[in-house]
């Protein structure tokens, strides 16, 4: 039996010469020994080769800590299974619904061992067959399984439910029987929409792993990583995680494990378990080079020493170690609609009434922080924008760090003038300049429509992984460049006064102008929207150099287009219009549509918002050089402004354009507290 507690010492390594055990050897490929764990404590979580993981553990030098944490279950003993393929036999299953690629694969093995794969696919040909996305899909294909509904990306409940509802090759739900597969945790969300479309639900769950009977050691494994008392953490799959996270939920020491799991060097034999860690906001100090339990004991080995000096010496605040939390580990990986729909961020840009004013802040990633410095010291800002991992992380360390009420995505609004045909760099202290300027009719001419999905996939990546990454209660803002800014970079070539390029294109050649900056809506409409498909819940126009036009100048040029961009956005997801300058003509900024009007710091709080009506959501106006000013003082004008919105809901704090360079993260610290502390009813 490999149910138990392994805690060996050195010494005791000769007792583990069961039959059936492999060589040591085969487990360990070739890699050199020498280094070792030098007495380190390891812990592990495999079951089936619980013994050879202890001895390999001793072979390199460690003292093993082996808590089993899952056990097999017989795949005969999947009743519901066998009870779903019964009924569908009978005729009594119209629609099926598909969830994970991994679930329909264990599904069918079960199923496998009692009936024909023929049988099966011939009784799925005769019903609706639904697929969440392209995991399940594909697992169908394979089994040669007709689908009859695909759900398009994100793949959540709510597309899921939309597809099926709009389907003509999906029948009324309303007195059908309804069967769900299940892998993992039940969706309960979709459960109850099911039924309140008056379907009747057949929860198909599979298991292939259990907890195991025993659980007490890995109840101790926990207890002892939270003590302190390990330097080392192995994973050799996925479900180890779960496991091991479902128990510490149970004991009520999510937290604490957590926090333990960022000062142990954690080792992950492969991507689908670094996901599940990272997921449970577990960070991840190495994979190794092949997916090998043996090659993973031997890799951590001779690294274990160097991560750990790395990790204290780094701290725990560090990026490249910063835990993405995640209050609750959701195992579909779906994201939490609801909590996200009460955060004060988004209720705030419904003008609902909140318990506090939400706050976030323009440029709140950004050089004034350290470990954004750390992190940019070895990558070119556009190195960063394009690498998902890093801008996630940087999003995310932000936003925790800061305890602000929203994230906004790491990126760029001159991201989008690369695929327009354009070239884009941003050079020390020059600020950015971007190559093949457009200045004439035959320019704009040149100018490429931007198809997101191939040219800026890696923005769509990095909102999939912010989005994983964020606390499941802070929405995630989307945003890009709004036209008339956009316009004003590609004319001019970088940063500008006067905008002399730019007036003169508008005025000299107006016909170009209006087919450049209908060009640039159309695409933004599509990037925008990419965006929100990939995970953001609100998106923010930046306007930033606007001001700069007369009232009817904007209204002529600028007007139309900005809100050609806001009508194509997603309906229902908030759209933040910010603009800088245009204090004089609010009202028809604000024309141009947007739940929430993103003012700066020239015309005060209140008098703005009376002016752009109270129907709309009002956002910003601290002067962003006011976080230079000492803490006494920035309270007090955070409550000045507080004051000016009279408790109305509908506010969101920030400043009236980005957090310079040079602020001091204490203040910005200050602010965010004084705001919460402030408003808080
Ligand atoms: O937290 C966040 O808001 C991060 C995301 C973000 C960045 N740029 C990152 C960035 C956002 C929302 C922007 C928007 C943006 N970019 C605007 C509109 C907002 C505004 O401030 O008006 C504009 C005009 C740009 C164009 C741009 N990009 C400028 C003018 C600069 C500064 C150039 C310089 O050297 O100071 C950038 C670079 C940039 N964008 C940085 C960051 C973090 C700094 C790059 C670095 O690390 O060197």
């Amino acid at each position: 039996m490999n149910r138990g507690f392994w805690y060996l010492h050195r010494a005791k390594a000769t007792a583990w010469t069961e039959a059936g055990m492999k060589s040591e050897d085969e487990l360990t490929g070739s890699i050199s020994t020498e280094k070792g764990f030098g007495g380190y404590r390891v812990v592990a979580f495999e079951a089936r080769f619980a013994q050879e993981m202890a001895k390999l553990i001793v072979s390199h030098g460690g003292e093993p800590l082996v808590a089993p944490a899952m056990a097999e279950v017989p795949l005969g003993q999947n009743v519901s299974a066998f009870d779903f393929a019964e009924r569908l036999f009978r005729g009594e299953l119209p629609v099926v619904v598909f969830l994970t690629g991994v679930g329909t694969r264990a599904l069918f093995e079960v199923l496998e061992t009692r009936y024909s794969r023929a049988q099966l696919v011939e009784a799925l040909g005769k019903v609706t067959v639904v697929a969440r996305g392209p995991k399940p899909v594909s697992a169908l294909r394979g089994f040669s399984v007709p689908v009859t509904v695909a759900v398009p990306e994100p793949n959540t409940w709510h597309e899921l439910l939309e597809t099926m509802d709009a389907s003509e090759r999906c029948p009324a739900l309303k007195g059908l029987t309804v069967a769900v597969q299940e892998y993992g945790v039940p969706n309960t969300e979709l459960l109850q929409e099911l039924k309140k479309r008056g379907a009747q639900v057949l929860q198909v769950p599979v298991y292939r792993w259990a907890l195991p009977e025993d659980t007490r050691p890995v109840e101790q494994a926990i207890q002892r990583l939270i003590a302190g008392d390990c330097q080392v953490a192995l994973f050799t799959n996925a479900m180890q995680v779960s496991h091991l996270f479902q128990l510490a939920t149970q004991m009520g020491v999510t937290d604490p494990l957590r926090d333990a799991m960022s000062h142990v060097v954690v080792g992950s034999v492969g991507p689908l378990c670094s996901l599940a860690l990272r997921e449970l906001g577990v960070p991840v100090d190495f994979e190794p080079h092949h997916p090998k339990m043996g090659q993973l004991v031997a890799e951590a080995a001779q690294q274990a020493h160097k991560l750990l000096a790395q990790k204290s010496t780094r701290g725990n605040g560090g990026f490249v170690t910063a835990a993405v939390f995640r209050e609750e580990a959701d195992k579909t990986g779906a994201t939490n609609w609801d909590k996200l729909e009460s955060s004060a961020f988004l209720r705030a840009c419904r003008r609902l009434p909140t318990d506090f004013t939400p706050i976030w802040l323009m440029r709140q990633a950004g050089r004034y922080m350290p470990e954004y410095r750390e992190i940019r010291a070895k990558n070119s800002f556009l190195e960063l924008c394009k690498n998902s991992d890093l801008a996630a992380e940087v999003t995310v360390t932000a936003a925790h760090r800061l305890g602000v009420d929203a994230a906004i995505i790491f990126a760029d609004i001159l991201l989008i003038v690369e695929p327009m045909g354009l070239g884009l760099r941003f050079e020390k202290g020059d600020g950015p300049s971007i190559d093949g300027m457009i200045r004439t009719h035959a320019d704009v001419a040149r100018l490429r429509e931007v198809e997101p999905e191939e040219s800026l996939s890696y923005v769509f990546d990095a909102i999939r992984k912010t989005r994983a990454g964020l606390r499941s209660d802070i929405p995630l803002i989307g945003f890009a460049g709004a036209p008339f800014t956009l316009a004003s970079y590609i004319v001019e070539g970088g940063a500008s006064k006067n905008y002399r390029h730019t007036k003169a294109l508008m005025y000299g050649e107006p016909a170009a102008w209006h087919a450049m900056m209908a060009s640039i809506a159309r695409s933004l409409v599509k990037y925008l929207n990419g965006q929100i498909a990939a995970g953001a819940q609100a998106v923010q126009l930046f306007d930033s150099w606007v001001g700069c036009l007369s009232p009817d100048d904007y209204r002529d040029f600028v007007l139309p287009y900005t809100r050609q961009v806001i009508e194509g956005v997603k309906p229902g997801v908030p759209v933040i219009n910010f603009s800088t300058g245009t204090s004089s003509y609010l009202e028809i900024v604000s024309s141009a549509g947007g739940d929430v009007i993103g003012i700066d710091w020239r015309v005060d709080l209140g008098e703005a918002w009376s002016r752009i009506g109270f129907d709309k959501g009002i956002q910003g106006n601290l002067d962003p050089l006011l976080l230079f000013a000492d803490p006494t003082t920035i309270k007090a004008r955070a409550l000045r402004l507080l004051e000016k919105t009279a408790g109305r809901p509908g506010y969101i704090f920030n400043l009236g354009h980005g957090i310079l360079p040079e602020t001091p993260v204490d203040n910005v610290l200050t602010l965010v507290d004084a705001v919460h502390e402030f408003s808080r009813k």
